[in-house]
């Protein structure tokens, strides 16, 4: 709660430009949002987070039809071993229970958190954990003082001290790094907003529809007015014949 509405904050002060420092220091997700990239980020997001983040408003059958996936395909690629149900929302295979007795608190439900803090949050707040010693878990984030969860992607994106100096590389290039992570925010915030492809697929049909439309209606004007100006015509005809008769 106290981050969303600091959050909430962050965001406000960086609209009316008043600059603060945190809101500075977001970084934007480099990405095309489409398809083949939130199935990229999707299955990113099954191999690295799902172990403890629920995703509990997305069903695995919904996720299916949105991204024109089979059902093969999910059970394959998307959905864990361990309970999960075709029809029903992405849980986590971690019991919270046990997140709970190892975080000290349980990880949250995702469905929602591009919606809440914005997908810069999210993608900013996944790329600034560094290694602090003093905490249980050995992680600490610069946006997120004294975070409960661990650098899940420090493997992949290599182990910082909170002044960026490398303790380890990770075993991806930087740019492949920075190119997964925000697919899996291009997946949340997908998730955050399910209907995204399905407006854009019938917004292209509203469009034809009323450009098809306004031709109609161009074409029915032209029509309209092709009848006055002929009959305009044969009056001023008549008018100029009968002038012509009457100085005869
Ligand atoms: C080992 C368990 C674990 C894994 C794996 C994990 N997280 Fe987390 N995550 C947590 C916990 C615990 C928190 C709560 C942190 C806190 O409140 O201090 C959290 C918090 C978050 C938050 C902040 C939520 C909020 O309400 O502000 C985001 C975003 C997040 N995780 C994304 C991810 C993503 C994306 C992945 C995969 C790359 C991932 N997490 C993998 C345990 C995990």
């Amino acid at each position: 709660m106290r981050k969303t509405w600091t959050g909430g904050l962050v965001a406000a002060l960086a609209t009316l430009g008043l600059g603060c420092g945190q809101a500075a220091t977001l970084a934007t997700p480099s990405y095309t949002f489409n398809k083949p990239t939130v199935i990229a980020g999707a299955k990113l997001f099954a191999d690295h987070c799902s172990a403890c983040h629920a995703v509990s408003s997305l069903r695995y059958n919904r996720l299916a039809a949105d991204l024109g996936m089979t059902k093969a395909e999910i059970k394959k690629d998307i959905m864990l071993p361990g309970g999960a149900n075709y029809l029903q929302g992405m849980q986590p295979t971690m019991s919270q229970a046990d997140a709970k007795k190892w975080f000290g608190l349980p990880p949250p439900n995702l469905s929602h958190i591009v919606r809440a803090e914005g997908a810069r949050w999210v993608y900013t707040y996944l790329t600034s954990f560094y290694w602090d010693p003093k905490r249980p878990s050995g992680w600490n984030n610069h946006i997120f003082p004294n975070v409960a969860m661990p650098d899940i992607l420090a493997p992949w994106g290599g182990t910082y001290t909170k002044n960026g100096k490398l303790l380890q590389a990770g075993r991806e290039s930087p740019a492949l790094y920075h190119k997964q992570v925000a697919e899996i925010v291009a997946f949340l915030r997908y998730a955050s907003d399910p209907s995204v492809f399905e407006r854009r697929a019938i917004g292209r049909y509203v469009l034809g529809t009323l450009i098809l439309l306004t031709i109609l209606a161009y074409l029915l004007k032209k029509d309209y007015w092709r009848d006055i100006h002929n009959k305009d015509e044969a009056e001023k005809a008549k008018a100029a014949k009968k002038a012509g008769s009457a100085k005869a």
